[in-house]
């Protein structure tokens, strides 16, 4: 069985919701767990739930997106439990009644500062604690979102943020023995009422947290792993495609290369891949140069 036995654990956001549920199945399995939640009385409340099952825990009122309060939310987690062995930082805001392109600057300024400076200042409070120890596990949330949703950009951008902060803390930290990795969940909360969700309940993604903090997902560096209920899968990461290689490119070279090459690979659009609509490619004047397709692996 896997345990989380002598781990302390900081779950961001763990009044309700998904959080909750991380902290509750990370208390179950042995680990003590500081509960945030910026509405400190679900967090007293978890914790209350916690203690009386025979779990660790201990309430953080902190908001994750002043720098001052994550500083005291890993601070008590050290104070109470010894240590900060790792960080979920789950605690997110999604704009229920969006209205794209109108919506008022403060209320997208909201959505930035918690789900992205959020997870920058409770990181860096944490890592700086961890490094002084040797070791420790930090679990971003990202989401389906991310990948281009209809009706999402801001929320899903912010994910995009996440996901990308994840791959490179992952290659920043690896040699502090500080794992980095990210959960894409989905379930019924206040943050989902959609029954699209398929009314998964947020205790069914929490064995993957548990999986990503044990010492059983020891070699796991910089993975976004799904899981929507009943399938498990790996995120596959962004890569740049091949290249066409042409010392100097001028604005015609590049339309000839779309019209001749690149046009026949455009990527399909968001989660839900829509095919891109054809270029529409004027006439290739006479006497224009061809473009040599000498194509080379390239990820930069
Ligand atoms: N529910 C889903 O299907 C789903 C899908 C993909 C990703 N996610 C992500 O999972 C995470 C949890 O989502 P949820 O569905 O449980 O939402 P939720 O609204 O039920 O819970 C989010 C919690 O974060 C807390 N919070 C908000 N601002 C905070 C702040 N400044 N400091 C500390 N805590 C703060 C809220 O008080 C709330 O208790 C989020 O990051 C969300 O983006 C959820």
């Amino acid at each position: 069985m896997i345990s989380l036995d002598g781990k302390a654990i900081v779950v961001t956001g763990a009044g309700r919701g998904l959080g909750r549920a991380y902290a509750e199945a990370i208390a179950h399995r042995g680990g003590a767990v500081v509960v945030n939640d910026v509405d400190g009385g679900e967090a007293e409340a978890v914790v209350r739930g916690i203690v009386d099952a025979g779990g660790r825990a201990v309430a953080s009122p902190a908001s994750v997106i002043k720098p001052d309060e994550t500083e005291q939310m890993v601070e008590l987690c050290v104070r109470e439990f010894g240590a900060i062995d790792g960080l979920v930082n789950n605690a997110g805001i999604y704009p229920h009644d969006f209205k794209e392109w109108e919506d008022r600057p403060e209320k997208i300024r909201a959505i930035v500062e918690v789900n992205v400076l959020g997870v920058i200042f409770s990181t860096n409070a944490a890592v700086r604690l961890m490094k002084r120890s040797g070791s420790g596990t930090v679990l971003n949330v990202s989401s389906g979102a991310h990948l281009g949703l209809a009706g999402n950009a801001i929320y899903g951008g912010t994910k995009g943020a996440v996901t990308s902060l994840t791959y490179t803390w992952a290659l920043d930290l690896m040699s502090a023995n500080i794992r980095v990795n990210a959960v894409s969940p989905i379930a019924v909360t206040r943050m989902k009422r959609s029954p699209t969700s398929e009314h998964v309940d947020p205790s069914r993604i929490a064995p993957l947290v548990v999986y990503l903090l044990s010492d059983e997902a020891g070699g796991m560096i910089g993975q976004v792993v799904r899981l929507t209920g009943k399938d498990l899968s790996i995120q596959q990461h962004p890569r740049v495609g091949r290249a066409i290689h042409r010392d100097k490119w001028s604005a015609e070279d590049i339309a000839e290369a779309f019209r001749a090459t690149l046009g026949n690979h455009l990527e399909r659009i968001g989660r839900e891949r829509v095919p891109s609509p054809p270029i529409a490619a004027a006439p290739v004047p006479a006497g224009a140069p061809d473009v040599h397709l000498s194509v080379k692996d390239s990820n930069r």
